[in-house]
C-alpha cells in the first residue's frame, strides 16, 4: 500500500503521522520535548531535540505501521513558524538554542521599529506588524550575540532557518537549505507580493543575504532523504497554520478555519489578493498546488491549548490535559472568573508584548474546576475576538467556522466557542489537519494528486456545533472578557 508521511514539528511535541491516499490516519506517533524558559519572557528550544524528537517519531509511525521506507510516495513537512535557528553549515551543529516565536526578549528592538515610523513599510511588504513574534529580530538578536557570527553568516559559513529548514537540512543529510513561501512569509524579511527575500528589509535588521535559505514553493519536490532505508522524496513544506488552512480544504476567499494548538491561529483565505487588515490582523503567503501566489489574513494567539499544559504543568491541577473537559464539566460556568492567559504577551488584535497573564473574579467559593472552566473559556474568548476583527475587515460575514487541533477533541470547549461566535463550527473527521495539509501538499509535490480540488474532496465533516446562548447573553460575556483584557494591559 502507498503512504504519504508527515512531519510535523509542532511547538510543544514532535509527530509523524501516516495517511493513506484518501487523507485517513494509518499510524501515528508522538514526542514531547523540553520547553526551555531561561528568563521571564523567553523560550527556547534545542534544535538537537527537535530534531531527535521528529526523528524518532519517524521511526516510531513506521514501525507502528510496519511498512518500509519504499512504502512512502512522500514525505511532507509542517512546521511550528518563525522559531529561528542557527546553524554552522560545515559542522551541522547549531550555534545556540532555537529561539522560540513565543519569546519577548527583542520587544524593546520592535518597539524602536515603531518609534522609528517603520510600521507601515513593515505592514506593506510583509504583512506583518513588528512584534518579537516573527524571526527577523530574533535573527539580528542572535548574529550579533553569538561571537563572530554577523562575519561568518556574511561569508556564507552560517545558516539561518526556521523548523522546516532544519528538518530539510537533516533530513537531506545536510544538503538542502531551503524554506517555503508560507515560512518564508513569517520571517519579516520576506516580501509576500514579490515573492522574495527583501533588500531593503535585510538593511533594517543587518542580516546578510547569505544567510538565508532558497524559497520554493509549498508542493514541489525539493529533495530527498535517504535516511530510512530507501530514497523517500521530499514534496511538501508549509508552516503549521497555512498547511491547516491546506489540510481544511479552505481553499476559497472568504472560507476560515481556527487550529487550537499551542497558541490558536485563525486563518481565512483571501485567494490572489494580499488583502491587509485595518483591524489588527496579520497577512500571509497560503500554499497553492502550482506555486502561484495565495494569501491569508490572520489572527494569532499566543496562547491558546498551551493554557492546559500550564494547568497541568504549572498549577498542578490536572494530570493530563484530556482532564480538563472532566474537571470544568463539573461546576455549571466559571463562577465570575476570568483568566487571561497573556504568557507571552498579547497577539492579534492587540499586538501588546508588555500585558502580563491573570486570574480575575476570585472568591471564597472559587474552586480548582472554575479556574479550570475560565481557562478553557479563555481561548473560545480570544478567538472570538479576532473574528470579530476578521469580520470588520472582510467583505461578506463568515458563514462557518472550521475547527481543528489538539483541542477541537474539547466538546465543552466547541460548544462555548460556537455560543459566543454565534455561527456553526465544524469540526471535520481527522482533525490533524496540519499534518493532513502537509501530506496533501506532499502528494502534490509527488504527482499522486493531481489538483487541489481533488485534495479538497477529501475533506470530511464529523460533527457541526450550533450556537445555543442567545446574542445578548454572549454579547455580556464578551464585554467582561474585554474589561479584563484591559486590566492586563500596561496604561
Ligand atoms: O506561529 C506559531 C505557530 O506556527 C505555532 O503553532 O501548533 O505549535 O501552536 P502550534
Amino acid at each position: 500500500m502507498p503512504y504519504l508521511l508527515a512531519l510535523d514539528q509542532g511547538t510543544s511535541s514532535s509527530r509523524s503521522i501516516l495517511f493513506n491516499l484518501q487523507g485517513e490516519i494509518v499510524a501515528s506517533a508522538q514526542r514531547e520535548f523540553r520547553q526551555l524558559f531561561p528568563q521571564p519572557g523567553w523560550v527556547e528550544h534545542d534544535p538537537m531535540e527537535i530534531w531527535e524528537s521528529q526523528l524518532a517519531t519517524c521511526h516510531a509511525v513506521m514501525r507502528q505501521a510496519s511498512i518500509r521506507a519504499s512504502d512512502i510516495l512522500a514525505i511532507g513537512i509542517t512546521n511550528q513558524r518563525e522559531t529561528t535557528i542557527v546553524w554552522d553549515k560545515k559542522t551541522g551543529q547549531p550555534l545556540a538554542n532555537a529561539i522560540v516565536w513565543q519569546d519577548r526578549r527583542t520587544a524593546d528592538q520592535c518597539e524602536q521599529l515603531r518609534a522609528a515610523g517603520h510600521t507601515e513599510m513593515l505592514r506593506q511588504k510583509t504583512g506583518l506588524v513588528p512584534d518579537p513574534y516573527f524571526s527577523a529580530t530574533k535573527l539580528s538578536y542572535l548574529l550579533q550575540q553569538i561571537p563572530d557570527a554577523h562575519a561568518r553568516a556574511a561569508r556564507g559559513e552560517i545558516a539561518f532557518g526556521t523548523v522546516d529548514s532544519w528538518l530539510c537540512y537533516q533530513l537531506s543529510d545536510r544538503q538542502l537549505h531551503v524554506t517555503d513561501v508560507s515560512n518564508a512569509s513569517r520571517t519579516m524579511l520576506f516580501n509576500i507580493h514579490t515573492g522574495q527575500w527583501d533588500s531593503e528589509l535585510l538593511d533594517l535588521f543587518n542580516i546578510p543575504a547569505a544567510v538565508l535559505p532558497t524559497v520554493v514553493p509549498s508542493a514541489y519536490k525539493v529533495g530527498t532523504t535517504r535516511l530510512f532505508g530507501a530514497e523517500i522524496p521530499l514534496c511538501g513544506i508549509a508552516g503549521d497554520q497555512q498547511a491547516a488552512l491546506f489540510g481544511q480544504a479552505c481553499l476559497r476567499p472568504g472560507m476560515a478555519k481556527n487550529t487550537y494548538g499551542t497558541g490558536c491561529f485563525m486563518l481565512m483565505h483571501t485567494g490572489p489578493r494580499a488583502a491587509l487588515s485595518s483591524n489588527g490582523l496579520i497577512t500571509t503567503s497560503a500554499c497553492s498546488a502550482d506555486g502561484t501566489p495565495a494569501y491569508a489574513m490572520e489572527g494569532s494567539v499566543f496562547i491558546g491549548g498551551a493554557v492546559v499544559q500550564w494547568l497541568r504543568d504549572g498549577l498542578q491541577a490536572i494530570r493530563s490535559s484530556p482532564d480538563v473537559e472532566l474537571l470544568a464539566a463539573s461546576v455549571p460556568d466559571s463562577g465570575g472568573v476570568v483568566f487571561v492567559p497573556a504568557f507571552t504577551g498579547l497577539g492579534a488584535p492587540y499586538w501588546d508584548a508588555s500585558a502580563k497573564g491573570a486570574i480575575l473574579g476570585l472568591s471564597r467559593g472559587t474552586t480548582v474546576a472554575h479556574i479550570a472552566r475560565a481557562a478553557l473559556e479563555s481561548i473560545a474568548f480570544q478567538t472570538t475576538v479576532v473574528l470579530q476583527a476578521m469580520m470588520r475587515d472582510a467583505v461578506a460575514p463568515l458563514a462557518e467556522l472550521r475547527v481543528d487541533g489538539g483541542a477541537a477533541a474539547n466538546q465543552l470547549l466547541l460548544q462555548f466557542q460556537a455560543n459566543l461566535l454565534g455561527i456553526p463550527v465544524v469540526r471535520p473527521q481527522v482533525t490533524e489537519t496540519t499534518a493532513l495539509g502537509a501530506a496533501l501538499l506532499a502528494g502534490l509535490g509527488a504527482g499522486v494528486f493531481a489538483s487541489e480540488q481533488e485534495c479538497a474532496s477529501l475533506w470530511r465533516q464529523d460533527r457541526q456545533f450550533l450556537p445555543t446562548m442567545s446574542r445578548d447573553q454572549a454579547g455580556q460575556l464578551m464585554h467582561d472578557w474585554e474589561t479584563a483584557i484591559r486590566q492586563v494591559r500596561c496604561p
